[in-house]
C-alpha cells in the first residue's frame, strides 16, 4: 500500500521527514494525471490541456516512474486508474485545494483578495446563479471563478468527491455531511403553450391534465425528482411522452406542441407569455427552495468565506429582484 508520504510498510509509520515529496513529480503532473482521472482519456486530457498526447502519456510514465508504482493498468482497450492511482488522484486533490487556500491568503495579505472560488450548480440554477457572481466579481475583480453545471446527480458525485468550495441544490443530498443555506424561492410551474385551450382556465384540478402528454427531465434531474415526489405524494399519474436533458429543449418542445412540461419559474425569466403560458393549477406552483451547500469540515478559503457572506447579506434579494419582470412574475409575488 502506498501513503503520501511513502511506502507503507507493516508496523512501520511513515518517516516524517521522508523526502518522499521529492518523487511526487511536478505540479504539472499532477495537473495532468488528475485530467486524466477524469475524463478517463488521453486524448481528452490532452485536448483540455491544450498539449500533444503523446506528451501526456510521457509525463504520466515519468509520475508513475518518479513514483515507482503502476498509476494505470489497461483492461481491453482502456485505460483505469489502479489502487494507487486513485489514492494519488484523492491526494492531488487535496494538495490542489490547499494550494488554493493558500493563493487565497497570499491575496488577503497583500489586499487583493485574489484567489480561485469554485462553484458547481444544478443545471436550473444557471438562470439566476451567475447574476449573483456578477456583482460579486465586480467587487473582487481579482478572483478567478470556476463555474461548473450538470444535473443534480452529477453535482452530487462533485460534492461527494470534494471538488467544489460551494453547490446550488433545490434538494441537498441527505446522506452526505453538509451546511446548507437557504437563499431564494423555486417555484415548479405547470407550463403549456400560450395557446393551449386550458391557458385562461383557473383553478385547474391535476387530474385534468393526466391525459395531456407531459415532457419530463431526464433522472438524475432535481426537477424531475420533485415531480415524481408530487405525484407520489398526491396519488396522481401523469402520461409521460418524452425525457429531455436540457430546460431549453424543454421549454421549445411545449412552445411547439409537444407537451406539457413542469418547470421552475427561474428557466422562465427571460420568456414571452405570448409563447409559453403557465398553468393555473391547483396546488401549484410547488414551493421549494435554493439552498448553497458546501461540506461541513470543508477549510474554506478567504475568498470562498467573503463569497458566503456576500450571499448571506445579498444573495436573497438579487435573485428575487432578477424575476419581478419576467413574464413569470405574478406567480412569483411571495419570493
Ligand atoms: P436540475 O435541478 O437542474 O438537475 O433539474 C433542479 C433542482 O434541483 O430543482
Amino acid at each position: 500500500m502506498y501513503c503520501l508520504f511513502g511506502k507503507y510498510h507493516k508496523n512501520t509509520m511513515p518517516l516524517p521527514h521522508s523526502r518522499f515529496h521529492a518523487r511526487l513529480g511536478t505540479f504539472r503532473q499532477l495537473e495532468i494525471f488528475v485530467k486524466f482521472a477524469e475524463t478517463g482519456s488521453i486524448s481528452q486530457t490532452a485536448q483540455d490541456l491544450h498539449l500533444a498526447q503523446p506528451s501526456v502519456s510521457i509525463q504520466l510514465k515519468k509520475l508513475a516512474d518518479n513514483l515507482d508504482v503502476a498509476l494505470l493498468e489497461q483492461v481491453g482497450r482502456k485505460l483505469y486508474l489502479t489502487d494507487a492511482g486513485r489514492e494519488l488522484y484523492a491526494s492531488a486533490l487535496e494538495i490542489f485545494d490547499a494550494v488554493g487556500r493558500l493563493e487565497s491568503r497570499l491575496g488577503s495579505l497583500s489586499g487583493l483578495q485574489a484567489g480561485l472560488l469554485k462553484l458547481s450548480v444544478v443545471t436550473t440554477a444557471k438562470y439566476f446563479f451567475p447574476h449573483l457572481l456578477g456583482p460579486f466579481c465586480n467587487m473582487y475583480p481579482n478572483i478567478e471563478v470556476t463555474f461548473n453545471i450538470g444535473n443534480r446527480g452529477a453535482m452530487i458525485q462533485r460534492l461527494r468527491d470534494n471538488k467544489d468550495d460551494f453547490y446550488v441544490f433545490s434538494h441537498p443530498p441527505e446522506d452526505i455531511d453538509i451546511e446548507t443555506l437557504e437563499f431564494v424561492n423555486n417555484p415548479l410551474v405547470v407550463v403549456a403553450p400560450a395557446n393551449h385551450p386550458l391557458a385562461k382556465k383557473k383553478n385547474i384540478k391535476f387530474s385534468a391534465l393526466c391525459e395531456e402528454p407531459f415532457i419530463m427531465r431526464e433522472p438524475g434531474s432535481g426537477t424531475r425528482h420533485s415531480v415524481e415526489k408530487f405525484l407520489l405524494d398526491s396519488g396522481h399519474s401523469i402520461n409521460e411522452k418524452m425525457t429531455i436533458e436540457s430546460n431549453e429543449a424543454i421549454k421549445h418542445s411545449v412552445m411547439s406542441g409537444l407537451g406539457l412540461s413542469i418547470l421552475s419559474v427561474h428557466t422562465l425569466a427571460q420568456e414571452r407569455s405570448e409563447d409559453i403560458a403557465i398553468l393555473d393549477v391547483k396546488g401549484f406552483p410547488m414551493q421549494y427552495h435554493w439552498y448553497l451547500v458546501y461540506l461541513r469540515n470543508k477549510q474554506l478559503s478567504d475568498i470562498a468565506k467573503t463569497f458566503l457572506n456576500f450571499l448571506k447579506s445579498d444573495g436573497s434579494e438579487i435573485a428575487a429582484e432578477l424575476l419581478q419582470n419576467s413574464t413569470a412574475k405574478d406567480y412569483i409575488k411571495s419570493l
